[in-house]
């Protein structure tokens, strides 16, 4: 075999952002937006038909090469997953291309090594992260991190915290994703929540709330109680933008939605990036993220993840 294709989906975070990283509850799901990625074996790493410079360009690639027992090999991405925009665009890199370096290399290729891999090159990318994306963007459909419920999938440690992460059902929902635009990196958000922590015990008791609001809306969503579920959203919008790590542009996505849908909230770092929102009214929903000069999409839930393509 000297060419592997393969692909994994972006994703959404239901509840839980940013306390996840401290081993707080959190839920994620796969949406309907892809990243395919075509490895083949190079002498020198190339990323879309680009020599790659330096060291440090390309972290994630690099991360699960080194991981694999390999430094070079010839990439090309195509996604339709908009880059640090909150919906796991890195993620979806990092499992789409651990597969397809696995395959390639003949190493195993099951779930659970894909989604260390993809864990490992986030962490080292982001300086400090939780395995919910990269286990989300690897087998699609829904997970929980630290929830008591669903099917147990793996359980990764790092940095002192520890994440217990099980597949969940996902009853049909529907959900508008409002990206603002704004290019906002996870990394330099991530170390801001942290400092804020590290100095100020309010930002500590924000980081447990959210985890409390999170277990709820999981017992909510397997009730296929969306109202419940809706206003938990909403509630956990209002406790990120304490944090910090809201912005004008996402509040006004926000507050545009909610007279439409049952919750909304940012999904991801925040700092710009995306909204979601949970209605039953999409199209009316994106009409008033368009008016505040969002960009609007539906998406759908239930998604396969990381998957060998022709
Ligand atoms: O913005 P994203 O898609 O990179 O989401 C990051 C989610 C955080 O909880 C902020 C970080 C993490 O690693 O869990």
């Amino acid at each position: 075999m000297n060419k592997v294709t393969a692909s994994a989906p972006g994703k959404m975070i239901l509840l839980g952002e940013h306390s996840v990283v401290y081993g707080k509850p959190a839920v994620a799901l796969a949406i309907d937006r892809r990243i395919k990625c075509t490895v083949s074996a190079s002498s020198e790493l190339l990323v879309n038909g680009r020599k790659a410079s330096g060291t440090i360009a390309h972290p994630h690639i690099r991360s699960v090469l080194k991981d694999n027992g390999a430094a070079n090999v010839s990439v090309d991405a195509v996604t339709d997953i908009p880059t640090s925009s909150g919906l796991g665009s890195s993620a979806a890199l990092s499992a789409s291309f651990s597969l397809a370096v696995r395959k390639l290399f003949g190493r195993e290729t099951d779930e659970e090594s894909i989604a260390a891999d993809a864990f490992n090159a986030e962490y080292t990318a982001q300086g400090r992260a939780s395995p919910m994306d990269t286990s989300v963007c690897t087998h699609g459909g829904g997970v929980a991190l630290n929830c008591p419920i669903g099917r147990h999938l793996w359980t990764f440690s790092k940095g002192g915290n520890s994440w217990d992460v099980t597949e969940v059902d996902v009853p049909h929902m529907t959900f508008v994703v409002g990206y603002t635009g704004i290019h906002a990196p996870t990394g330099p958000i991530v170390e801001r929540v942290r400092k804020y922590k590290e100095h100020n015990r309010f930002a500590s008791d924000i980081i447990d709330e959210i985890g409390a609001i999170t277990l709820e809306g999981v017992q909510a969503m397997a009730k296929n109680d969306t109202e419940h579920l809706g206003r938990l959203m909403t509630q956990n919008h209002k406790l990120l933008s304490i944090l910090g790590v809201s912005c004008d542009q996402l509040n006004k996505l926000v507050n545009a939605s909610l007279p439409l849908s049952y919750g909304a909230k940012l999904t991801g770092s925040g700092g710009g990036g995306s909204m979601i929102a949970l209605t039953d009214q999409p199209e009316k929903v994106c009409e008033a993220i368009a008016l505040r000069g969002g960009v609007p999409m539906i998406v759908h839930t239930g998604i396969p993840g990381v998957r060998l393509e022709e």
